[in-house]
């Protein structure tokens, strides 16, 4: 009983299944992270009994931060993929080793702040500051006296950039701040270090220079411009996606858009109105608002294939379901829009999570009206050759995007004068028809989110039947 009202109540997220292999490269890099981490003890050419106590501790120390690190990263981003949490572990296995090679050269500030930047961008927040915290771990103060105001500002700069760097949605605002969290690490090593070699903050005697501390400053731009050039490529070996990224692909200008509003100028629009639905509902529940909009663009691009076959770009002429009156070949259209939107995703290297709201804002619905024909004509047929192949959504988004989908017509074609509570009971019959059919079953949606996502469609109808309202004008027809 408590268990159904906490589920009815919270929703809980399910990490997705990394296979066995992954986790043994995972493991292995952890074990491999774990080892550069305590070389410095295995090193010592007679341990101690202390030191092969440390070397234990340090060696636990540091696989226990990679195991919190890997499940932060997972309850932050449920449906991360092996390739992302391999990146995350792999920044950290460089940075130990550079510290550890390099350990009286480098500069907290240029191992530390870059790696930051790229995993907020593609993992988010939280995630990049406990990796900054577990990065910035075990630094080998055996080699040289730790500078501390050099290490707290590297760690004021990485935290900006972690918390800066899940916000950021331009690559121009990636550029801005490349420029900023080095200049600000320049002036704050100025005022706290300054010529006079004592650190304001810890009264610590430092061996640093103006000219060192100008040259790590522009070491760091350095080393974060190129982490911004770079990052296409880390988005497409990881499958990155960041918000610059989802920003890029939700561009209407970007040939595929503009091949369907051209080519199939009904499905455009349903895709806009969708797309302002499910922005609606994901801005309520608190998702995400940029992968749900750029998801909803490319949903039906499928149905570029043969776009007279879908009602909304039939304009008045023939339907060719008609011609054919074979309502298992409709079927098969229909499923093929699923089909054939997967190879345009995969022709034009669109990343997982977009690819993913193809085929699962069809889920494995009925092909309603094709299977009441089929039952009409007395067909022999399978159940299954009227419904979609799936999968059913397995995320929030794409669930959101399911039943806006199904609500989408019902809303157009609703009276402009139909009440609030109408539209309510249409919208919260089509959205309750998909969950009796289990259609929301893995998408972890709450009973709670699924009221808010109905009163944000409902918002957005309201919206639709303002811009439908004749406004008087006056007897000249001028308008003021
Ligand atoms: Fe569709
Ligand atoms: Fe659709």
């Amino acid at each position: 009983m408590f268990y159904f009202w906490k589920r009815s109540q919270v929703p809980i997220k399910v990490p997705i299944r990394i296979s066995k292999i992954d986790n043994l490269i995972i493991f292995l890099i952890c074990i491999l992270i774990s080892l550069v981490s305590s070389y410095k003890f295995q090193l010592l050419s007679s341990l101690q009994k202390s030191d092969n106590i440390n070397l234990l501790l340090t060696f636990t120390e540091v696989l226990i931060s990679c195991w919190i690190l890997i499940l932060v990263s997972k309850r932050e981003n449920p449906i991360i993929t092996s390739r992302q949490i391999i990146l995350i572990i792999l920044l950290l296995l460089a940075v130990q080793a550079i510290k550890v090679t390099f350990p009286s050269t480098i500069s907290p500030l240029s191992i530390i702040v870059p790696p930051a930047l790229i995993i907020s961008q593609g993992m988010g927040t939280i995630t990049a500051l406990t990796w900054v915290s577990i990065a910035s771990l075990n630094w080998p103060e055996y080699a040289i006296p730790i500078n501390n105001t050099l290490f707290f500002i590297s760690l004021v700069c990485a935290s900006v950039v972690s918390v800066l760097g899940g916000r950021i949605r331009s690559r121009a605002q990636l550029l801005q701040l490349s420029i900023i969290v080095p200049l600000g690490a320049l002036f704050s090593q100025w005022i706290l270090i300054g010529g006079n070699q004592v650190s304001i903050l810890w009264n610590q005697e430092l061996d640093i220079s103006n000219n060192k501390i100008f040259s790590e400053c522009l070491l760091l731009a350095i080393i974060m411009l190129l982490t911004i050039l770079f990052m296409p490529i880390f988005e497409s070996i990881f499958g990155l996606l960041t918000k610059a990224r989802l920003l890029e692909l939700a561009d209407k200008e970007k040939p595929l858009i503009r091949r369907l509003s051209i080519e199939a100028p009904g499905t455009y629009e349903h895709t806009l109105l969708i797309s302002c639905l499910a922005e609606e509902a994901t801005r309520m529940i608190g998702g995400d608002i940029d992968l749900v909009k750029t998801g909803a663009l490319y949903h039906d691009i499928g149905k570029l294939h043969a776009p007279n076959w879908f009602i909304e770009n039939q304009d008045g002429s023939k339907n060719p379901h008609d011609e054919i009156d074979d309502p298992i070949k409709s079927a098969y259209v229909l499923q093929a829009h699923v089909d054939e939107g997967l190879k345009y995703a995969r022709k034009n290297r669109l990343p997982k999570p977009i690819a993913d709201f193809i085929p699962e804002h069809q889920g494995s619905l009925k092909m309603g009206y094709f299977l009441y024909k089929a039952k009409e004509k007395d067909l022999n047929f399978d159940d299954s050759d009227f419904r979609y192949k799936g999968p059913i959504p397995q995320s929030k988004e794409t669930a959101i995007l399911m039943l806006a989908d199904g609500c989408e017509a019902a809303l157009r074609a609703m009276n402009i004068n139909a009440s609030d509570s109408k539209a309510l009971e249409i919208i919260s019959k089509i959205i309750f028809s998909r969950q009796k059919d289990g259609q929301l079953d893995d998408s972890d949606l709450s009973i709670g989110e699924i009221f808010l996502i109905k009163r944000a469609f409902l918002n957005v109808w309201k919206r639709i039947r303002h811009r439908r309202i004749q406004y008087p004008t006056s007897k000249n027809n001028t308008f003021s």
